[in-house]
């Protein structure tokens, strides 16, 4: 597999081409950004944690049916996948209020619901991801009727699935957000699940393990990422 010209560069990653035209190499950046780009800082080692955590990730959402674009891992920070086209909504479950929740309807962070919630953001930096409902991403022919359904499917296994697997490492699963890609017709869930993607809470002492400690400036930032992924490996 040979490592071609770069053909983008993302806030966190890199993408290049290979000499296979279905497949393409990531190359995960330790550069953070908050806030659409806002805030920018780099968290040492971050591109190193959310890869290899990604892509343990990712193996097991396989075995769970959930198709993902991981193919090998090349090193700490480049991984060979599937060359997707990426659908623009960003698919958010939340088990426990926190963010932009409890931001919008002016609660607390930590309430627990008694169902996990679903919602699109319209993924576009210009406009700053707005919150989408169904019948926008439908009526911007964004994905069809099917792959919602598809989506919602794979979501909710991502959610049961991460819930279980965090928690065995002593982190509750307290949000996240996923992307799906198109391959050869198919939707597949691509891009990466990691502490810039998930909130994560300490079960002991629900202490933030998440980017939320880079955003809210709460310190011990590359601490946290090794932490995670040394219980991640466990
Ligand atoms: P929110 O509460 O800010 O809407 O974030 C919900 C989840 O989505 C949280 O786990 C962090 C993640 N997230 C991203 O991965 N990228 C983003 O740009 C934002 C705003 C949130």
């Amino acid at each position: 597999m040979e490592k071609l010209e770069q053909l983008y560069e993302g806030k966190a990653k890199k993408v290049f081409k290979t000499d296979d035209p279905k497949l393409l190499i990531v190359d995960y950046k330790d550069d953070a950004t908050a806030f659409n780009g806002e805030k920018k800082g780099q968290i040492a080692g971050k591109g190193a944690v959310n890869n290899v955590m990604s892509n343990i990730i990712f193996q097991l959402l396989e075995q769970k049916g959930v198709p993902t674009h991981f193919v090998e891992q090349l090193s700490q920070r480049e991984t060979v996948v599937k060359a997707v086209k990426i659908l623009p909504l960003e698919v958010i479950m939340r088990n426990v209020s926190a963010g932009s929740f409890a931001k919008r309807y002016g609660v607390e962070e930590g309430i627990v619901f008694d169902q996990p919630t679903f919602e699109f953001s319209y993924k576009n930096d210009d406009l700053g991801d707005p919150l989408m409902c169904e019948s926008h991403a439908l009526a911007l022919k964004l994905a069809t009727a099917e792959q919602i359904e598809t989506i919602k499917k794979y979501a909710s296994i991502v959610n049961e699935t991460l819930k279980e697997f965090f928690l065995d490492k002593g982190l509750k699963l307290i949000d996240f957000k996923i992307e799906f890609g198109l391959f050869d017709g198919e939707v597949i869930l691509a891009d990466e699940i990691s502490p810039d993607t998930c909130r994560l809470w300490d079960v002991k002492t629900n202490e933030k393990m998440d980017k939320d400690r880079f955003r809210r400036d709460l310190g011990n930032v590359e601490e946290t990422y090794q932490e995670v992924l040394k219980r991640v490996q466990k």
